[in-house]
């Protein structure tokens, strides 16, 4: 059987119209299923990457392939593979949307008009918001909700859907403790019951360094790609995050210590 690839990317750069070079020559691959974390600072590329590979940004130079599919070429049909939760959401807040409406909606934008929600796409719904502990806000409205819960619900709606990919960028920013315990525990329920791939976009590797098999490193271009324990290293981690950079090991745990470690909670 030939090995299908989550993404192939050669000699990518992109450039956004004001200049910035956001990506220069990026080269890694990834094999197909994988929960995957893509890890940097703020700027380092991590979300023009995920656009670049829905085909949101054209590269001004190079390839990007997602399960076989050109992000160029072949966009629509990469757009119908993903789930994409983009950083922070989007849904206007002045919309009183209620909780099953905004989960509900990964089901119903997938169906022609008139859109209506069967038995089964309810079911669905119900169970995602049961796996991050929001199915007794079923029908609260959702601007009501904490940036937290708000959060957890998004997750919801992507985990409801349909498709073998996964793209969340940041899910864990702006989450305490319990929400992200939360988040990262149902991502890997999820995925240990589906052979889906989750690519995860985080400033933190410690909360699921023992959950994804895969970590890029990015830094404008490729710091380093590979296994967790590989990438929690020392060395590579200076190079993306400066010279105060840290691996440590506490009671048999490695965990990354570095300026943005943690920053996505809010103690
Ligand atoms: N729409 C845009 N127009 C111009 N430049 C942009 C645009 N979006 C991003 N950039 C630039 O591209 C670079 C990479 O940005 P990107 O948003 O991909 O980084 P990121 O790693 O996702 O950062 P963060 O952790 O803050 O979300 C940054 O220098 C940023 O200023
Ligand atoms: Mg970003």
């Amino acid at each position: 059987m030939t090995q299908q690839f989550l993404f192939e990317v050669k000699d990518l750069a992109v450039k956004y119209p004001n200049g910035e070079l956001a990506l220069y020559n990026v080269n890694f691959r990834i094999e197909s299923p994988t929960f995957m974390a893509i890890v940097g600072p703020n700027g380092s590329g991590k979300s023009t990457l995920l656009k670049t590979a829905l085909g949101l940004i054209k590269p001004v130079r190079g390839q990007v392939k997602v399960l076989g599919y050109d992000s160029v070429r072949e966009n629509k049909k990469i757009r119908k593979l993903v789930r994409y939760v983009p950083q922070r959401d989007r849904i206007g807040l002045s919309v009183p949307l209620k909780v099953k409406d905004i989960v509900l909606m990964s089901r119903l934008l997938k169906k022609p008009p008139p859109r209506f929600a069967s038995a089964k796409d309810k079911e669905m719904a119900r169970d995602a918001l049961k796996r991050v502990n929001m199915a007794d806000l079923w029908d609260r409205p959702f601007p009501e909700l904490s940036g937290g819960q708000r959060q957890r619900v998004l997750v919801a709606r992507a985990l409801a859907g349909d498709g073998p990919i996964l793209m969340l960028d940041e899910p864990l920013a702006g989450t305490d403790h319990e929400s992200q315990d939360m988040i990262v525990e149902a991502l890997g329920e999820y995925r240990n019951e589906h052979e889906v791939n989750i690519v995860m976009v985080t400033h933190d590797l410690n909360p699921i360094h023992t959950l994804v098999q895969d970590v890029l490193l990015l830094k404008n271009t490729v710091v380093g790609v590979g296994t967790p324990c590989d990438m929690m290293n020392t060395e590579l981690l200076e190079k993306v995050y400066g010279p105060t950079a840290r691996v440590i090991e506490y009671a048999g745990h490695r965990y990354c210590v570095t300026h943005d470690s943690g920053v996505d909670r809010h103690y």
